[in-house]
């Protein structure tokens, strides 16, 4: 229990709290994330209520009472349908399509209640139009208060809850305004409790930017029973859903969703759909991964460009920095190209992310050729993780990967010593 009155400090990234401010979190090691937050809310009564205990045997368990999406790929990044009672994190950059797909959603299952503090009524009334949704079982909330929710579940019983974003949304008993981190934290809390004492699904979207978290979804992570986040880049068409946390499931499934002018369709055989135009560039190597049962091939592009002052800047979007930083020492070491004076730039294309090792080949080559400026041969994949002493290591599903990508008709490089050697003597 916190001390009431005393003043907290709250970190916007893992949501820790300190006592005292400093400029680094030293739960997660995040720079500048923390926020005073007043401790008021959590003022310590005298006499709580009796708590209420009953026998483990009395209780039924409803958990596996799910509600089909309509979609048979979403159901399952959410696990075979969306569980009744439990809260849903939908988490994305803005404009990625997380109200779309919700939207899609909801008009699917009767009786749906959406509330929205983003937009008004009639843009989400235009926005079912546009993607062909019956609006007739959609209850859309007037205001973005979320202090009346428990009266409107009781007297509509909808069947799923949307609340758009929990940036917007607020709750007028609690203090701060809406997207601060007190608001976003408590509400979220009245949204969870809600959903387990009515038994009633609600899905909670949350704004993320590159950069990082814009006010907290990461804070509601540890609260949601499920966190799913919608990847891509806006100005291409493919999206994936990927589960990253599940009570209810596992998260090995991803969903691959193209977006179109109406609305978004599920991808069953997504294979190429990553893949930008552009062939044969410098600093350009395809890959290929597996997500689940489903693999993906996609592009991964480099940059390395002369530092001008001081220390060489490496930067990375979809790809792990630390990663980048070994294969940028093996490379330097084992196959002798001086980087050590390079900025480098890498980037897996389409705004997906990876962590998987057998994406390191593809990125190490990708270096290699922007390096270089020579383009890797066309038409063929890399795939392998890349060890400490400059050895390519076989990875899991190789068998799967190759046989995929050679069904688009493309070829594996598999003679990895011919791959360094031409490197080495820049005859790629
Ligand atoms: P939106 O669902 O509003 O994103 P979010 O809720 O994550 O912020 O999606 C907005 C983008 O999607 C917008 O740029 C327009 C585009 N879009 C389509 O391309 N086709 C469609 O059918 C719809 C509804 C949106
Ligand atoms: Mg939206």
């Amino acid at each position: 229990m916190k001390n009431p009155g005393k003043t907290l400090f709250v970190c916007s990234n893992c949501g820790n709290e300190f006592s005292t401010w400093s400029g680094k979190c030293l739960a997660c090691g995040e720079w500048n994330t923390l926020k005073e937050m007043s401790a008021e809310i959590s003022k310590l009564e005298t006499v709580g209520e009796k708590i209420i205990a009953k026998n483990l045997s009395d209780f039924k368990i409803s958990s596996n009472i799910r509600i089909k999406t309509g979609y048979s790929e979403i159901d399952q990044v959410f696990g075979g349908g969306i569980v009744v009672g439990s809260v849903i994190l939908l988490g994305g950059e803005p404009g990625i399509g997380k109200s779309t797909l919700l939207l899609q959603i909801i008009a699917g299952i009767s009786d749906t209640l959406y509330i929205s503090g983003e937009e008004s009524p009639e843009q989400i009334k235009m926005r079912a139009e546009r993607i062909g949704a019956g609006s007739k079982n959609i209850l859309v909330s007037e205001t973005a208060d979320i202090s009346g929710l428990e009266q409107a579940i009781i007297e509509l019983s909808p069947k799923i809850v949307v609340v758009d974003s929990i940036q917007t949304v607020f709750d007028s008993r609690i203090t701060g305004s809406a997207g601060s981190q007190t608001q976003v934290k408590e509400s979220g809390l009245v949204l969870q409790q809600l959903a387990k004492k009515h038994k009633v699904p609600i899905v909670i979207v949350g704004h993320v930017t590159k950069e990082g978290i814009v006010a907290g979804p990461k804070m509601l992570e540890h609260l949601v029973d499920i966190v799913i986040y919608m990847e891509g880049d806006r100005n291409y068409e493919a999206r994936i859903l990927r589960a990253v946390k599940n009570r209810f499931g596992n998260t090995d499934e991803i969903a691959v969703l193209k977006m179109g002018e109406k609305g978004l369709k599920e991808v069953k055989n997504p294979g190429a759909i990553f893949l930008s135009e552009a062939k044969n560039t410098p600093g350009s190597a395809i890959t290929v991964l597996m997500e689940g049962s489903r693999s993906l091939m996609v592009e991964i592009q480099a940059l390395t460009t002369p530092t001008t002052f001081g220390y060489p800047r490496r930067t990375t979007s979809g790809f792990d920095l630390n990663r980048l930083n070994i294969l940028i020492g093996v490379i330097t070491k084992r196959a002798g190209l001086n980087l050590g004076n390079q900025d480098i730039y890498l980037t897996v294309v389409g705004g997906i992310s990876t962590h998987e090792p057998a994406a390191d080949l593809a990125a190490a080559l990708a270096i290699a050729s922007s390096y270089k400026n020579k383009p890797l041969p066309d038409g063929v994949i890399y795939f392998g993780e890349v060890g400490l002493t400059g050895e390519i290591r076989r990875v899991a599903g190789a068998d799967r990967r190759k046989k995929e990508a050679e069904k688009l008709g493309y070829k594996v490089a598999s003679n990895y010593r011919e791959i360094k050697e031409a490197i080495e003597k820049n005859t790629f």
